[in-house]
């Protein structure tokens, strides 16, 4: 018998409530209680939880965003609050934490992990698709496809109208969104974060485009994307507790950008948390339930500071600390398939 607490933490994504039920229907399994902590690192700092049965987390599969809340409160931040969530953690008697996020919620556990509370598993989450160690993060899948179907729907509009969209998606320092979801919809021109924009060789390859008898095209951006001189574009400048600033507006800018050269009628749609939402995908679905049934054996085994991964298709445990060390971000070799269809 253990008193398990789960959280998620960070941006919300599909899949998360597949985890949290698996989490639930598993650890019930074992004779486990589990204790939903509300709104990421804020419930534990706050005291506020909910105990999970099976009827909290019946019919929650297909369901998008998460049942428990989420917040981007990091408890390392202000003065106090680690101690706090230390206190709680000892006074709802838990023996262990399962931690849902992505960079910024991961990389509390892994310090937490050295600063009291040893028994954390992780599982990996987020649309951006940039944790290391794991193949895929769930969430991602979900994203992709709402992207592509955006791109497919902007697509009758550029072609119709004669204009160039450009679609900016999410991504703020990995582009595995705007690039699967460029090779999937068929963009003309895909920018990443990891490769600086040259708005030159952009405005060329849409001229050639264009010579060749087409009079639309497509250039998927992510938000993420920088300038060559090396500028975010950014909403404002506000920071979170994690150090990030909000970004968007790249697209406008490269829009603007796109149309004083070419002279073509340049148009953006921002997709924002659009990619975000919905009903996960059954990849989502699937790679959420088969972590959160993943955590709970690794709590089961007493086996903390690993996250749950897939590799290949096997789901792995590896070290929550080397998950977050650094991004995983788009190889070069992806890129290049992108790039035959560019112009
Ligand atoms: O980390 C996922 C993500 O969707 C990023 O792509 C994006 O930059 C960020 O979250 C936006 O976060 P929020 O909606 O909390 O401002």
């Amino acid at each position: 018998m253990a008193n398990i607490g789960i959280l998620t933490g960070g941006g919300d994504c599909p899949g998360l409530n597949p985890v949290i039920r698996a989490v639930v229907r598993k650890g019930i399994n074992y004779g486990f209680e589990i204790v939903g902590i509300k709104n990421g690192w804020k419930g534990l700092i706050e005291n506020d939880f909910i105990p999970l049965s099976l009827d909290t987390v019946s019919g929650i599969l297909p369901k998008g965003g998460t049942i428990l809340g989420t917040s981007r409160t990091n408890p390392y931040k202000k003065e106090g609050d680690l101690e706090k969530a230390k206190q709680n953690y000892k006074a709802l008697g838990l023996d262990a934490l399962i931690v849902v996020g992505g960079e910024d919620t991961l990389g509390v556990a892994a310090k937490l992990i050295k600063d009291g509370i040893p028994n954390i598993v992780g599982v990996p989450k987020t649309i951006d698709n940039d944790l290391s160690c794991t193949d895929y993060t769930f969430g991602f899948d979900t994203a992709l496809n709402t992207a592509m179907e955006c791109i497919d729907k902007l697509h009758t509009t550029a072609e119709s109208h004669h204009r160039i969209i450009v679609v900016e998606v999410m991504g703020r320092h990995a582009g595995w969104i705007a690039i699967e979801a460029g090779i999937a919809g068929g963009a003309d021109v895909v920018l990443i974060p990891e490769l600086p924009i040259d708005i030159e060789e952009v405005c060329s390859l849409i001229k050639k485009r264009h010579q060749r008898g087409k009079t639309f095209s497509i250039v998927v951006v992510a938000e993420g994307a920088q300038f060559k001189k090396g500028d975010l574009v950014l909403q404002e400048q506000k920071l979170d507790e994690f150090g990030h600033v909000r970004l968007g507006g790249i697209g406008d800018t490269l829009a603007q950008g796109i149309e004083k050269r070419t002279g073509y009628e340049t148009r953006v749609s921002v997709l924002g948390h659009i990619q975000r939402g919905g009903t996960p995908t059954a990849f989502d679905r699937i790679l959420g339930t088969r972590f959160g049934v993943k955590a709970v054996e690794l709590v089961a085994a007493k086996k903390f500071a690993r996250m749950a991964a897939l590799v290949g298709n096997k789901i792995i445990d590896v070290p929550i600390e080397e998950a977050v060390k650094e991004l995983k971000t788009v190889d070069k070799e992806l890129y290049d398939i992108a790039r035959v269809f560019f112009g």
